[in-house]
């Protein structure tokens, strides 16, 4: 099992403009397995298996998470990655520095990676290994969020935000909630209907609030003046952000609950810190 379990969360609190905000360090677990990663993995890479297989993008956090937990816990490890770009990101060459495997796919194999058949032709090729869906979105790890949440045993009247990717981390959270504690979801692109429809029925005591981004916000596309917003917290704060969610949602989320809540605020920083790097070539 993942050692970084066992370890207590530490939660810092920052005043913006006279709001007080209580960022919840899961970034702080591990320096690798960063953030909500941890949490999502840590029951999906067991003692059932030897050889790990997952899914994502060139510049995942999910895959360099995986791999450094499959290097911490000596598990064989093959990353399939979308696309069949010609460049090394720097989150591929840390995959390949922990010895993982790393396959690329083409946009429409990829499109098949939850099919039986695929998985079995995949393995015939490349030889036996157990599969974790992308973004380790699984019931594992709904019910290892929703576990972590409880352990934190946060006041019963709080609102806690938490980004939103596949969904996964806000679902377990959902899942663990007190009848008076507002959960807010905070998707990093523009979410359609039906899955906000579909986290929204999550079953939860608590209430359940999704708090969209703009219907021109993109996905892992920062400009320059968001990410000068996210350097002038960091500077101030000395907390490290992530470009693609927290980088992005943490504003969001202040600047709807600034001065007009007198409850609690929780933000939960869900680590992706290794993404900086290619942000900080191009804006540098
Ligand atoms: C840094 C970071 N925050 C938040 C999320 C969203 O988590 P989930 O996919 O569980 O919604 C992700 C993606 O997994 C992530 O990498």
């Amino acid at each position: 099992m993942l050692t970084r379990l066992v370890k207590t969360t530490q939660i810092d609190q920052v005043d913006i403009n006279g709001q007080i905000i209580n960022i919840i360090r899961l970034d702080q677990n591990d320096p690798f397995v960063c953030g909500n990663k941890w949490l999502k993995l840590s029951l999906n890479i067991t003692e059932e298996s030897n050889r790990y297989a997952t899914f994502g993008g060139p510049h995942s956090n999910h895959l360099h998470a995986f791999s450094y937990a499959c290097k911490q816990l000596n598990k064989q490890h093959v990353v399939f990655v979308r696309g069949i770009g010609p460049k090394d990101t720097p989150t591929l060459l840390d995959i390949q520095k922990n010895n993982g495997l790393i396959v690329r796919l083409s946009k429409k194999d990829y499109a098949k990676k939850q099919q039986q058949l695929m998985q079995q032709r995949w393995k015939n090729i490349y030889g036996e290994m157990s599969f974790i869906p992308e973004g380790g979105n699984n019931q594992n790890a709904v019910n290892a969020c929703a576990s972590w949440y409880r352990s934190l045993n946060l006041p019963e009247n709080a609102i806690v935000a938490v980004s939103i990717g596949t969904g996964c981390t806000f679902t377990g959270i959902a899942n663990a909630l007190h009848k008076h504690t507002t959960l807010v979801g905070l998707p990093a692109f523009y979410m359609h209907e039906q899955m906000q429809s579909e986290l929204l029925e999550s079953t939860s005591l608590g209430e359940l609030h999704i708090l969209n981004a703009q219907k021109q916000e993109r996905f892992a596309k920062m400009d320059l003046i968001q990410w000068n917003q996210m350097l002038a917290f960091e500077a101030k704060t000395q907390i490290l952000l992530d470009p693609v969610y927290t980088g992005k949602t943490l504003f969001r989320f202040i600047k709807h609950y600034q001065d007009t809540c007198n409850r609690p605020l929780y933000f939960i920083h869900t680590g992706g810190l290794q993404g900086r790097r290619v942000y900080q070539q191009q804006y540098s």
